[in-house]
């Protein structure tokens, strides 16, 4: 039985497990998928001895996407570009790193939603591992201006220069918010959902044509729907389709097959909601 599981922290509540479980009904794949916690301090070691002990595939979530690259034998070049890992697949005694993030918003967006990114203006909120996670795969996508916005400024500029994409993605800090205006795409990447401050955004950011989409889902992305639908964006959705379809190009990389991702969806759907 080939080993896999998810490596975070906090991981208790993490839906990976279930999900790659089910994917491997569909293909009939004899697999063990667990969770793992493991503090920042441990994550190392704890790879390590899951390699030792016949592991050969993780997701990496939360806090651990950016400093698992050091970790890694190998980078893809969609990891490399992201600056982020949430694959690791075991290869040849060493750690292959890889980002699914990123692919897994585009085909929900895009596959599930039937979404056109194509020219769509974008503004995506937060400059932090998981902004960096998606934001190339958004560009790849066929979007159109990509405005980064973000608390700290340097964290902003910093997205933006590594995406060198000086004619498409530009940045901006919290402040100018006010004076930005309608975008057709929203994605909330911050972790103000998480945290104690509040999200606060204006609702002039959008519109009845705006797609909103929150990377988190749950309690976390409750703040960012409420604002949603404030602003009246035609659409707004959380992250638990990005969740699906980053789990099902994971499991695509290790077993060769790609799975059905709308059943799961919908059963994911049935116990959030
Ligand atoms: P993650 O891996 O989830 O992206 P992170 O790297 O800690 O976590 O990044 C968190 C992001 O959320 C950052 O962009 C952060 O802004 P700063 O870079 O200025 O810290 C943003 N963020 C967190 N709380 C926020 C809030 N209340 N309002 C706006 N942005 C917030």
């Amino acid at each position: 039985q080939a080993r896999f599981a998810v490596v975070g922290q906090p991981i208790d509540h993490s839906l990976s497990p279930h999900i790659h479980r089910a994917f491997a009904r569909q293909w009939s794949v004899d697999l063990d998928y667990g969770r793992i916690e493991l503090a920042p301090s441990a994550l190392a070691s704890g790879i390590a001895r899951f390699a030792e002990s016949g592991g050969v595939g993780l997701n990496v979530t939360l806090p651990h996407k950016q400093a698992v690259m050091a970790l890694c034998a190998g980078l893809s070049e969609r990891a490399r570009r992201a600056g982020a890992v949430n694959t690791l697949s075991y290869v040849d005694g060493g750690w292959h790193g890889d980002n699914t993030d990123g692919v897994g918003l585009v085909n929900d967006l895009s596959q599930r939603r039937g979404i056109d990114l194509r020219a769509r203006r974008t503004l995506l909120l937060g400059a932090g591992g998981a902004a960096c996670g998606v934001a190339p795969a958004l560009l790849d996508a066929g979007i159109g201006e990509l405005v980064v916005c973000n608390r700290s400024p340097e964290r902003a500029d910093a997205l933006v220069d590594a995406l060198a994409a000086p004619e498409r993605a530009h940045s901006r800090y919290w402040r100018d918010l006010p004076d930005l205006a309608h975008f057709d795409l929203v994605v909330n990447a911050t972790s103000a959902g998480r945290g104690i401050e509040p999200l606060t955004l204006p609702f002039h950011l959008a519109g009845a044509q705006t797609v909103a989409v929150d990377l988190s889902y749950g309690r976390a992305a409750i703040d960012f729907l409420a604002w949603a639908r404030a602003a009246g964006c035609g659409q707004a959705f959380d992250g638990l389709g990005m969740l699906v379809e980053q789990a099902a190009e994971s499991f695509f990389l290790w077993q060769g097959v790609r799975p059905e991702t709308d059943a799961v969806y919908a059963d994911l759907r049935r116990l959030a909601d």
